[in-house]
């Protein structure tokens, strides 16, 4: 039964959401998914570059002048808070001879290019260019002068970005999200910690990995252990699964150190939900606190994992948070590599020349519907090649 919380409904748990072949016949996707460079870049064309990725939070990025640097798949971006307040999200590339501008991240007056010193406001238009008065026609205000504005909305403090700027709104994207979601007030809570983990594995698998428990009592058996969970049915570019426990498990074995956040819904209460944001974010989200996992893929057997965790702004005040936290940390990272460890094993056995599609367990419900996704969105003549 659906039940309202803050004017959020509440998803009602499946046994398993499943989707045609039925089970017994769903298989897992061609081996060339994972290693053909044509499918790579295929998928680069109609699923990266169309769509929201996620590119961190808006409180790290808080005061005017803060900016934060970082590769994506459109290249070197820019997060900068302007005089205004407001947030951009430009390419980091200068408009005179394409450097790239800011490094890592801190606090600017203004961004000067590192090679021949052209320098920009906060909100990206053209201050000065030594030399250039003396260039005819050279209009510093000219709109191709300003830095390349990438396209930005945010959901609840989250970043995302789209290269295509005629892809549907991001509110559209996310679907009925935000009834799943709404009562841990993502919007109120703070990132304290990040890592990135360059693997050698398709992007995919990372995520499929993600969102399946049939592998944690396997590799996770010395952390996480064997899990239990639940799939929801979804409305938009989104799936889910919870992973049952009463107590948080963003913690390894110990009690977990934080309450849990105040208000949350009688389902939110029951676990953590894992969610997947087509096609590279995942936001889980636990009693205490939610962590992401985000994937930029770099090549078809190369991508870059990135990892952050966010607490509740009241948590992050008390003294002793650095401690209490750090379990947290920890585990996030543990958990981690054990799964990239695995992964890596899995993109050396695809790329056997007798490597085939799989059978499908009705606990990879969320693998063939993600695999699904991904191929409904590529053209019919790079996909015909490989299913035989
Ligand atoms: S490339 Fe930036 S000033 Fe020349
Ligand atoms: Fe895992």
């Amino acid at each position: 039964m659906n039940s309202h919380h803050n004017g959020h409904k509440t998803l009602s748990p499946q046994p398993y959401v499943w989707s045609e072949p039925p089970l017994g016949e769903a298989k897992s996707l061609p081996p060339a998914f994972y290693t053909d460079p044509a499918i790579f870049k295929a998928e680069m064309e109609h699923i990266h570059l169309k769509n929201w990725f996620f590119a961190g939070r808006v409180d790290e990025v808080a005061k005017r002048g803060d900016y934060r640097t970082f590769d994506t798949v459109g290249g070197p971006a820019l997060l900068i808070r302007g005089d205004d307040g407001v947030l951009r999200a430009f390419a980091n590339v200068c408009r005179h001879r394409s450097s790239t501008l800011l490094e890592g991240c801190g606090t600017a007056r203004r961004i000067i290019c590192p090679y021949h010193a052209w320098s920009y406001r906060l909100d990206g238009t053209l201050a000065g260019a030594p030399n250039m008065s003396e260039v005819p026609n050279f209009d510093p205000s000219h709109s191709s002068h300003k830095l390349a504005e990438i396209r930005m909305e945010i959901w609840e403090g989250a970043i995302f970005l789209d290269y295509d700027d005629t892809a549907p709104s991001l509110a559209e994207h996310l679907g009925n999200l935000p009834d799943l979601l709404g009562s841990h007030r993502f919007g109120e809570m703070v990132c304290t910690w990040r890592t990135e983990i360059e693997t050698r594995c398709n992007w995919k698998m990372l995520l499929e990995n993600a969102m399946e428990t049939y592998h944690t009592g396997i590799v996770h058996a010395a952390t996480i252990g064997a899990q239990r969970s639940v799939s929801f049915p979804t409305v938009g570019e989104w799936q889910s699964f919870q992973v049952l426990s009463t107590q948080s498990i963003a913690v390894l074995k110990d009690k977990p150190p934080f309450p849990a956040i105040e208000g949350l819904s009688e389902q939110s209460k029951q676990g953590t939900h894992f969610t997947l944001i087509h096609p590279t974010t995942q936001f889980a989200s636990a009693q205490d606190c939610i962590w992401w996992l985000a994937v930029r893929p770099v090549a078809v057997d190369h991508s870059i994992l990135s990892i952050g965790g966010c607490f509740p702004r009241s948590y992050t005040e008390q003294p002793d948070f650095p401690q209490l936290a750090a379990p947290y940390y920890k585990r996030w990272e543990a958990v981690a590599r054990e799964d990239v460890g695995i992964l890596e094993k899995q993109q050396r056995g695809l790329s056997s020349r007798l490597a085939r599609p799989g059978q499908l367990c009705w606990r990879d419900d969320m693998i063939l519907a993600m695999n699904r996704w991904v191929v409904g969105r590529l053209p019919a003549h790079i996909v015909e090649g490989v299913f035989e």
